[in-house]
């Protein structure tokens, strides 16, 4: 490491929030809440990562109230006794000095009714068309009626984070689950306004969006988080040009979205030919909004490959910070290796680069 880590520690202020520094938890799923509750350590978890410099926390997918949001049985939920745990997650983290969100999410037909832990195995799975893979069709289009009901439920979970405390919200949106679902062509065979083109697409999520603001007021921190990349196909792209992306992003901007988190597995990968610009550099340029970047910050390896048992090595971050100084994003989210060192933010800052750790993909299974 060779550039000051200065970049990476001064604050910054977005929709009345105002964080410590530039680094933000990535939403890293644990399933570690017996039945959708998260209990103590959940809570002592994420405050080890606030004590520890994390500016702001974006919790692990938790999980909106429609019958098939969620894919476990010990994912958390975002509604009922469940919230009762996130308020002493709040508190603990607030205790702490830290800032944290939640992650919104429903996983519509990346859930499979027939794993161990599949929460309501009896219920079909909701997707726009059905379809749990391009071309393979499991179940009936998501109805109107349930669409609506889907945007409901994560406007109430927005409103339910800012009674209980939680700093601002984030919308999943990305990585193939169900609002991204509904934004891929791959998976979105709909004739109605949520289909057809990418206008007709986004609806579910600039809907989301805008029924989030209705809740919560135009003063509240919005993120929403959007990939390229699907589970389903890591090749698939929702843009191929900066024109398209801009088209894609425009309407989520102007339903209220506050900062976009844009998530790629190497943040330092050119987005489009010709630039050396990433997904968030283009989202920044074209929205003018705040953009959070992410992937294999701070590792030699990207995360897909971790969970086919790969492990990485801590690497400098010297490209980042280059990055952040020329103002190509705002912020900075880091998963696996916040993963394995919950005190990786205060190393990084402290200059304790020698005490990095190694990402062990067997660090998945304890997850502490
Ligand atoms: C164990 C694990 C669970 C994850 N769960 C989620 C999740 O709930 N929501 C989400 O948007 N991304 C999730 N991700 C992706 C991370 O947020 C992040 O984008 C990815 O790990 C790349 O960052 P990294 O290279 O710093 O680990 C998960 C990643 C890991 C390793």
């Amino acid at each position: 490491m060779s550039r000051s880590v200065k970049a990476l520690f001064e604050p910054f202020t977005f929709n009345g929030l105002t964080l410590a520094n530039r680094v933000v938890m990535a939403p890293m799923t644990r399933s570690k809440s017996p039945d959708g509750v998260p209990g103590a350590d959940v809570a002592a978890y994420y405050r080890r990562r606030a004590e520890n410099e994390v500016g702001l926390i974006v919790t692990e997918g938790t999980t909106i109230n429609h019958p098939v949001s969620s894919m476990d049985v010990n994912i958390p939920n975002f509604f009922g006794p469940s919230l009762e745990g996130w308020r002493n997650v709040v508190s603990e983290v607030h205790e702490a000095g830290g800032k944290i969100m939640p992650q919104l999410w429903h996983v519509g037909m990346a859930r499979n009714p027939s794993a161990p832990n599949a929460p309501h195995p009896e219920l079909p799975s909701a997707g726009p068309s059905g379809l749990v893979a391009p071309g393979k069709k499991v179940s009936e289009p998501m109805s109107r009626a349930d669409v609506q009901a889907v945007i409901d439920a994560f406007a109430k979970g927005a409103a339910d984070a800012r009674k209980i405390g939680f700093d601002g919200v984030e919308i999943h949106g990305a990585h193939g689950y169900l609002i991204d679902q509904f934004f891929w062509a791959g998976l979105n065979e709909r004739t109605d306004e949520f289909g057809g083109d990418m206008l007709g697409r986004e609806q579910l999520g600039v809907r989301v969006v805008e029924a989030i603001r209705r809740e919560v007021g135009h003063d509240y921190p919005v993120i929403l988080r959007f990939s390229q990349w699907k589970q389903q196909d890591y090749t698939a792209r929702l843009a191929s040009t900066p024109e398209e992306l801009g088209a894609f992003l425009k309407p989520l901007s102007d339903a209220g979205v506050d900062v976009f988190h844009c998530s790629t597995r190497r943040f330092w990968e050119p987005e489009f030919e010709g630039s050396s610009l990433n997904l968030a550099g283009w989202t920044r340029k074209l929205t003018g909004k705040p953009t959070i970047t992410v992937g294999s910050v701070g590792l030699s390896g990207e995360f897909i490959g971790s969970f086919r048992g790969e492990s990485s090595t801590a690497t400098g971050i010297d490209d980042l910070l280059e990055r952040l100084d020329q103002g190509e994003f705002d912020l900075v989210a880091v998963g696996r290796a916040l993963l394995v060192d919950p005190a990786w933010a205060r190393k990084i800052h402290e200059g304790r680069f020698d005490e990095l750790k190694a990402f062990k993909p067997e660090a998945l299974a304890t997850l502490s």
